[in-house]
């Protein structure tokens, strides 16, 4: 096959905010997935999206598959731009489709459509304003977050907050930086899991990651914070989360944890690849926090390729399975 692989590079760049790369991709996370399409055989050529480019590259080339990492430019629809350029060619991609990426990257809106299902996800609100009433049924303490971000930009140590001071000014804080809704829900305080999905001929949930950051103390940071995800790995910092992949967990919580990741990928309508975050509460009911259908594919650093590992595949079967995965549709849509 003629593979494309699109992409936006993470860049060092000391004018733009800190966190503005964090969801782009480095160097080695590219070179890693070219290389693996390459030991499976095929060609493939890498495409750092810059949008002009990107039509004039496909008016040129024609290609059987794109493997598509981009998070896109900017915007609640940015990780759905490539994806919309591709439906417009009509050339087939890995991955969610257009609507699925626009969906999962709002949350809120996602987490409409878990409690519909009745997929237990925190309870929560949106701050359009900052003036709104704060609902009396939410529980202390409380998070915010920017609705429309990955990668925890905008979620620090601060965001938790245990009254409504904190709340609002952290609400106030969001608004203002990231130019969008905050969105505000209950803090729950069990164990970090994540549970990644691939379908390669079937749906496979792969062994629960649990990241377990009690060796984290000294650092301040005890959950998966802006800070704690961009220096993971950082001793100096104390930033080393454990990763126990399997989780360790119950057979009970496991299947239930497993159920409610595999419910949520159907549910936003996810395709080839996905990874469900989730937060135990201390009954081990696990909530849905939110789903990532383009999951980092770093293959030291990421969380998706550590729980492929821990099922016995090597770096290219992961990238394989998405690319097999995706052939299956050709023709379909
Ligand atoms: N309601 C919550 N209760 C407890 N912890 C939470 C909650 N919401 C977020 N967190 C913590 O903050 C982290 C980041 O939150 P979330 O996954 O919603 O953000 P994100 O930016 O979409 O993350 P990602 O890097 O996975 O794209 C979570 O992994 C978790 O550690
Ligand atoms: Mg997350």
């Amino acid at each position: 096959m003629k593979i494309a692989l699109t992409y936006n590079l993470k860049k060092k760049d000391t004018t733009k905010p800190a966190d503005y790369f964090s969801e782009c991709d480095s160097e080695e996370t590219i070179n890693a997935i070219t290389g693996a399409i390459r030991r499976k055989g095929h060609n493939v050529e890498a495409i750092d999206v810059e949008y002009p480019k990107l039509f004039s590259y496909f008016r040129k080339n024609s290609v059987d598959m794109v493997f598509n990492i981009a998070e896109g430019k900017s915007g609640k629809f940015r990780e759905s731009e490539v994806p919309a350029i591709l439906d417009y060619l009509k050339i087939p991609y890995t991955g969610s489709d257009t609507f699925s990426l626009a969906l999962a990257l709002n949350k809120a809106l996602t987490k409409k459509i878990l409690k519909a299902e009745n997929i237990p996800t925190p309870n929560f609100q949106v701050f359009i304003k900052g003036t709104e009433e704060l609902n009396p049924d939410l529980r202390f303490p409380l998070i915010v977050k920017p609705n429309c971000e990955g990668s925890a930009k905008g979620i620090s140590k601060l965001n938790v907050v245990n009254n409504t001071e904190d709340l609002f000014k952290r609400v106030k804080d969001i608004l203002s930086v990231y130019k969008q809704e905050a969105l505000v829900e209950e803090f729950i305080e069990g164990k970090e899991l994540t549970v990644g999905i691939l379908e390669n001929g079937k749906t496979r949930v792969l062994p629960i990651l649990e990241i377990d950051f009690s060796d984290c103390k000294n650092s301040g940071e005890y959950f998966y914070s802006w800070k704690m995800k961009e220096y993971q790995g950082n001793k100096e910092l104390g930033l080393v989360p454990t990763f126990h992949c399997p989780a360790r967990l119950d057979s009970e919580t496991e299947k239930a944890v497993k159920d409610v990741a595999l419910r949520t990928h159907r549910a936003v309508g996810c395709l080839d690849i996905s990874r469900t975050d989730i937060r135990l509460d201390k009954f081990n009911v696990p909530y849905v926090l939110e789903i990532n259908p383009l999951p980092g594919l770093d293959p030291k650093e990421s969380n998706f390729p550590i729980m492929a590992y821990a099922a016995g595949m090597k770096y290219e079967d992961l990238i394989e399975a998405i690319i097999l995965s995706a052939s299956e549709r050709k023709g379909l849509n």
